[in-house]
C-alpha cells in the first residue's frame, strides 16, 4: 500500500512538472522573430563582424541617410560638407530595401516581378539592404576582372564603401565620421529573423539545433539567405542580330526600360543620353542593336562604359545576376514593340 502511494506521488509530481515545463519557455536562447540575426548568431558563438556598430545614433544615422541618398550632410564640425561625388549619388545604382521575394538564391525574373510591383528601380549595384549582414562583398567576377583593387574590398564592407565611393562614384575617400554615419544607416537596414522567413516547423527545428549545437544552428539559418552577393561578368551574344536565344516578353522589357535605364537616362540624369518614350529613341536604339559601339544595348549592358578623362560618367554593366539573358532579350522585344 505505502509503495503504491508513493509511486503515485512520483508520477503524478512527474506529470505536473512536464506541464509546467511545456508552458514556460524551453530556454532564455529561443530566438525570436523580431531579434536581429546579428544578435541571433552573436549568441550561438559567432563574433560580431569589423564594421559592427552598436546600438547606431540616430544622428549618424541621419547623416549616413543624407550621405547614401544626397551626397552630403551636415558633418559634426558644423562646416558644410563636400559632395562625395559630383555625378552621382549612391542611390543612383543601389536601392536601400529588399529586392528578392527568396533570399536563398538569385532569381532574375522574380526579382523583376517584385521590383515591378513596388516600383523599385532595377540597377547594376546590390541593393544596401542586409547589406551589413553579407560576408563579403565585390564578388567573383569582380576580383577576377578587378584584381587587386577589389582584393582588398572583398573581405572588408568597409574597403567596399571606400571602393565604391572612390572608383564607382568617381569620388572622393570617405572621411572617418562619414564612414561612421554610412555604417549607422546601414545597421538600420540590417535582416531580422522575421525577414527569412521560415516556417513554424523551421523555426522549431532551429531552436532544437540551439539548445545542442550551435554550430548546426548557424548552418541552418545561414542556409536561408545569401551571405554574399554573386557576380558573373556575362559574354555578349554569339551574333547581335540574333540576340541571346530566348524569346523576348515585352511587358518585362518594359519594365526594365522603365525602372532600369530611365532611372538614370532621364533629363538632367546621371547621363547625358536621355531614353525617353519617343518613336525616335526607340529608333535610335533599335538602328545601334547591332553595332560593335557603345551605343547598342548588348555592348553596354554587358560591359558598361569606363570613364574617361573629362569627363568622368560612365555606365557600370549589368552582371547576368543583375539582368538575365532572357531580360535583355525583353528589353529589345520591348523596344521592337514601340516600332510597330
Ligand atoms: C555608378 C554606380 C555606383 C555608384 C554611384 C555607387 N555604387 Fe556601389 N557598387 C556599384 C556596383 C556596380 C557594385 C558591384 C557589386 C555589387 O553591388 O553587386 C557596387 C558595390 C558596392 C558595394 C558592395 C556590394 C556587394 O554586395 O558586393 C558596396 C558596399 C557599395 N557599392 C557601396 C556604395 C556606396 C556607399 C556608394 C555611395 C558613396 C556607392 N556604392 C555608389 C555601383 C555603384
Ligand atoms: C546607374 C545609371 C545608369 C543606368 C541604370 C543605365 N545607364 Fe546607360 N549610361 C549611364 C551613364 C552614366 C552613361 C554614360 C553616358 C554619358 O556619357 O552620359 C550611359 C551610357 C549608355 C549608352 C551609351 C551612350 C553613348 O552614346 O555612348 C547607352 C546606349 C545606354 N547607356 C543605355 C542604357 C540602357 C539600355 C539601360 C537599361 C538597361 C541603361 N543604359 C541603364 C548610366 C546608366
Amino acid at each position: 500500500m505505502y509503495k503504491l502511494k508513493y509511486k503515485y506521488w512520483f508520477i503524478s509530481s512527474l506529470s505536473f512538472l512536464l506541464l509546467i515545463a511545456s508552458f514556460t519557455p524551453m530556454s532564455d536562447q529561443e530566438i525570436k522573430p523580431q531579434q536581429k540575426l546579428v544578435d541571433v548568431l552573436k549568441s550561438l558563438g559567432q563574433d560580431y563582424p569589423e564594421h559592427y556598430i552598436e546600438n547606431p545614433d540616430s544622428v549618424d544615422i541621419k547623416r549616413g541617410y543624407d550621405l547614401i541618398h544626397v551626397g552630403k550632410t551636415n558633418p559634426p564640425d558644423g562646416f558644410a560638407s563636400n559632395a562625395i561625388s559630383k555625378f552621382y549619388t549612391c542611390t543612383s545604382c543601389h536601392n536601400v530595401e529588399r529586392e528578392d521575394p527568396d533570399l536563398t538564391l538569385v532569381d532574375q525574373d522574380a526579382r523583376l516581378e517584385y521590383a515591378m510591383k513596388r516600383e523599385l528601380p532595377y540597377l547594376q549595384g546590390t541593393t544596401f539592404w542586409g547589406t551589413v549582414n553579407k560576408e563579403s562583398w565585390y564578388n567573383d567576377d569582380y576580383v577576377l576582372k578587378y584584381g587587386s583593387l577589389v582584393e582588398k574590398a572583398k573581405g572588408s564592407l568597409k574597403g567596399s564603401i571606400n571602393l565604391c565611393a572612390t572608383v564607382c562614384s568617381q569620388g572622393r575617400e570617405l572621411e572617418e565620421w562619414e564612414m561612421k554615419s554610412i555604417l549607422s544607416y546601414l545597421w538600420s537596414l540590417q535582416i531580422k529573423m522575421e525577414d527569412l522567413d521560415l516556417t513554424e516547423k523551421e523555426i522549431d527545428h532551429m531552436n532544437e539545433l540551439a539548445e545542442s549545437d550551435n554550430d548546426s544552428a548557424i548552418a541552418f539559418i545561414k542556409s536561408h539567405y545569401l551571405t554574399k552577393s554573386p557576380a558573373t561578368f556575362a559574354e555578349l551574344p554569339e551574333s547581335k542580330e540574333k540576340g541571346y536565344p530566348f524569346e523576348g516578353r515585352p511587358q518585362y522589357g518594359k519594365a526594365i526600360y522603365e525602372l532600369g535605364c530611365q532611372h538614370c537616362h532621364h533629363a538632367y540624369g546621371e547621363s547625358d543620353l536621355v531614353l525617353d518614350n519617343s518613336i525616335l529613341t526607340f529608333r535610335w536604339l533599335k538602328k545601334h542593336m547591332p553595332e560593335n559601339s557603345k551605343k547598342s544595348i548588348y555592348e553596354i549592358i554587358r560591359n558598361g562604359s569606363y570613364s574617361e578623362l573629362g569627363h568622368k560618367e560612365y555606365m557600370p554593366n549589368y552582371t547576368l545576376e543583375k539582368m538575365s539573358h532572357q531580360q535583355v532579350e525583353d528589353l529589345k522585344a520591348y523596344i521592337e514593340m514601340n516600332l510597330k
